[in-house]
């Protein structure tokens, strides 16, 4: 219930609208009611009519009804109907009459069906005119909920996308918004428009026969529960189905982005055979779901024609023993078929609900989950003085006992400077640099900035201030120059992102690209070298010039010549530069001001090449390996200089 509150209030921007639904609903069936209600009744008089319609048509409408008004009266339920709803009927058809009134029998009954035409075709242009304003109202809140959900998400701290699939994540902002969009639009047609028709026609059908209601009731409800029965089973079938859904999302993703890995291992057949595993389990499931929604409507329309046909046998006899007359009874039955409609959809709409309302929770869910790094309020710019690590520790799986990932971690970084940090692979680097983005919070001790925790600062602005290349190059499919730009918020100019570029080393191949800066790059940059996408990187974290710049260098072996290249660019753009650098290649990193040396989440020891050289450690160690181009102990391999 709560769910459904929120969801109404995703509705309340659109309220005129739906109060515009309401109003055109009850016009639409009551003028369905009306034109079927008033109409039948003449026809049967026109047919058995003499040769005018005049006086014995008023006597043939009347006498029947004015017979009924004896009978209900003793029937029980007639003595609050009868009189009323007899009277109103007997003067509604005489008005009609007066309307339709001509000089012969076949003018009046041309009348007739020009009104039946007309009355019908303002009708559905309301159904037509509601269809679309319902229409209007839902995709407005699915816009909205859309957004919502895309912009949660991409607000979410690191560690959500660590732990939720990106096909689940799509299917949150596609298939459950789509399936919530389907129950609003459901819950409108059920919950405002079909009301009204029912209560409409049902009142017809109790004034024509309270007896023929009540057992047509019966047996409707008796169709109402078998096919809730079967609703309920497509419903647990359906959220299976769409979990299965958000998998293949993520297989497909996942396989298609690491489409060079598969080809490289000559992959192609064990994926093939995976895959059609998988379709395989979906196409059993979607068989399950098929079976029964298929039965649904042959059974529908059997149990239907024998309700009504039940209706017909149980009014003939009344007509036999004069309860009713048959045009009354065509009327019953014409307005039963009318009510099984919206009644029907009565039915379906416990599925339908629940349905969307699986969906519902999980969006807002999404939409109740607080990322888990909190913004602070204080402004930053850049900063005069230092950065420091005071005696961090963090890991990632708070609730295990292991090791933390950087133990009492604690060094400094001054302005102008720029420190190194090295280390073998799983060290703790690159989670060092993600806590100073504040990618992470530090589980103890602090990080500041000029003295001041940088949990206080606004981490958009921090981050704004740090220039970072990361050491996985991540390119968008755009331009060169769109794709440098992105590195700041600023709107640049050509001439910005070309000395960026200049900085990076980069600017060379891109003037010997057709298209220059306006080429575009592909999908994560598959069109261009690895060396050229680091080059890339660079180049975006320059454009913003930086406060700080933090480099955490790529793991992936490049060619000598391109190594050259992307280190000239290193090289560069760390000149006049506060930095902060992860490096494997040491070279890289020999004039630092100080290096780290990262030791299984430790500061193992600290100092410049000379210092660190002489205390004839790890630092050593690491030298040694890299320039007789050995393996390190725990397996990983660093690249040699
Ligand atoms: N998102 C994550 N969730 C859980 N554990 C992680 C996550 N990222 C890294 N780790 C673990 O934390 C440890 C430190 O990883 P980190 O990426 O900081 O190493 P690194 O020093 O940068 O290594 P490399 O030189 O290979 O880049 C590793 O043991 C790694 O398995
Ligand atoms: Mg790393």
């Amino acid at each position: 219930m709560k769910l459904f509150i929120r969801l109404v209030r995703y509705l309340l921007p659109s309220k005129g609208k739906i109060v515009l639904v309401v109003v055109v609903s009850i016009m639409s069936s009551l003028l369905g009611v009306v034109s079927i209600y008033s109409v039948l009744p003449l026809l049967n008089a026109v047919f058995t009519a003499e040769s005018t319609i005049d006086a014995p048509v008023h006597l043939e409408a009347k006498a029947p009804g004015e017979k009924r008004v004896e009978k209900k009266e003793s029937s029980g339920l007639g003595a609050f109907q009868g009189i009323d709803t007899e009277k109103l009927k007997a003067s509604v058809t005489e008005n009609f009459e007066e309307i339709f009134h001509a000089e012969t029998k076949e003018r009046t009954l041309l009348n007739i069906c020009l009104f039946l035409i007309a009355s019908f075709a303002v009708k559905n242009l309301f159904v037509y005119l509601n269809g679309q304003i319902i229409f209007r109202i839902q995709t407005k809140t699915a816009k909205k909920l859309r957004d919502d959900v895309f912009s949660n998400i991409i607000e979410m701290h690191l560690d959500y996308f660590n732990k939720n699939r990106v096909g689940n994540l799509m299917n949150l902002v596609y298939n459950d918004v789509q399936a919530v969009n389907n129950t609003v639009s459901s819950t409108f047609v059920n919950f405002l428009q079909n009301p009204f028709s029912v209560f409409v026609y049902v009142t017809v059908l109790v004034v024509l026969s309270w007896k023929l209601t009540l057992f047509a009731s019966l047996t409707s409800l008796m169709i109402f529960f078998v096919i809730r029965t079967i609703g309920k089973q497509v419903k647990g079938l359906a959220t299976s189905f769409r979990n299965t859904m958000g998998d293949m999302n993520s297989v497909l993703q996942e396989k298609f982005s690491g489409i060079k890995v598969i080809k490289s291992s000559a992959f192609e057949n064990v994926e093939l055979e995976r895959f059609q595993a998988f379709t395989r389990g979906f196409r059993n499931l979607d068989i399950r779901i098929a079976r029964l929604r298929n039965i649904i409507g042959p059974l529908n329309e059997t149990l239907l024609v024998a309700a009504i046909a039940l209706v017909l046998w149980f009014g003939g006899l009344q007509v036999f023993e004069g309860r009713m007359t048959s045009s009354e009874l065509i009327l019953f039955a014409f307005t039963l078929y009318s009510t099984m409609g919206p009644i029907k959809m009565f039915g379906d709409v416990n599925t339908q609900m629940a349905l969307g309302m699986i969906s519902a929770e999980r969006l807002f869910e999404l939409l109740d989950t607080v990322p888990d790094i909190k913004n602070g309020t204080r402004a930053i710019k850049g900063f005069e003085h230092d950065i420091r690590f005071e005696d961090v520790c963090f890991k990632y799986a708070k609730d295990s006992d292991a090791p933390n990932v950087l133990d009492h971690v604690s060094f400094e970084l001054n302005k102008g400077e720029m420190v190194a940090l090295v280390g073998q692979s799983g060290s703790g680097k690159s989670t060092a640099v993600d806590l100073l983005l504040r990618f992470y919070d530090v589980d103890s001790g602090r990080i500041t900035i000029d003295g001041i925790d940088i949990r206080e600062y606004d981490f958009k602005q921090l981050r704004r201030m740090i220039g970072v290349v990361s050491q996985e190059v991540i390119l968008f499919n755009d331009t060169i120059k769109a794709n440098i730009a992105y590195g700041t918020h600023d709107e640049v100019g050509l001439e910005r992102v070309i000395v960026a570029a200049k900085m990076a080393n980069a600017n060379q191949f891109i003037e010997e690209k057709p298209e220059q800066y306006d080429t575009l790059i592909g999908d994560r940059g598959v069109q261009l070298s690895g060396g050229q996408r680091q080059r890339l990187a660079i180049a975006r974290a320059m454009v913003k010039n930086p406060e700080l710049l933090i480099f955490d260098e790529a793991t992936s072996a490049l060619d000598n010549e391109s190594e050259k290249v992307v280190q000239q660019a290193i090289d560069h753009a760390l000149e006049n530069r506060t930095a902060l650098v992860v490096a494997h290649r040491l070279s890289t990193i020999r004039n630092a001001d100080r290096i780290i040396v990262m030791d299984r989440g430790r500061a193992a020891e600290s100092g410049n090449h000379e210092e660190l050289l002489q205390i004839n450690g790890l630092y050593k160690h690491l030298y040694e390996i890299q320039f007789s181009g050995k393996v390190v102990e725990n397996g990983a391999s660093l690249p040699v200089s």
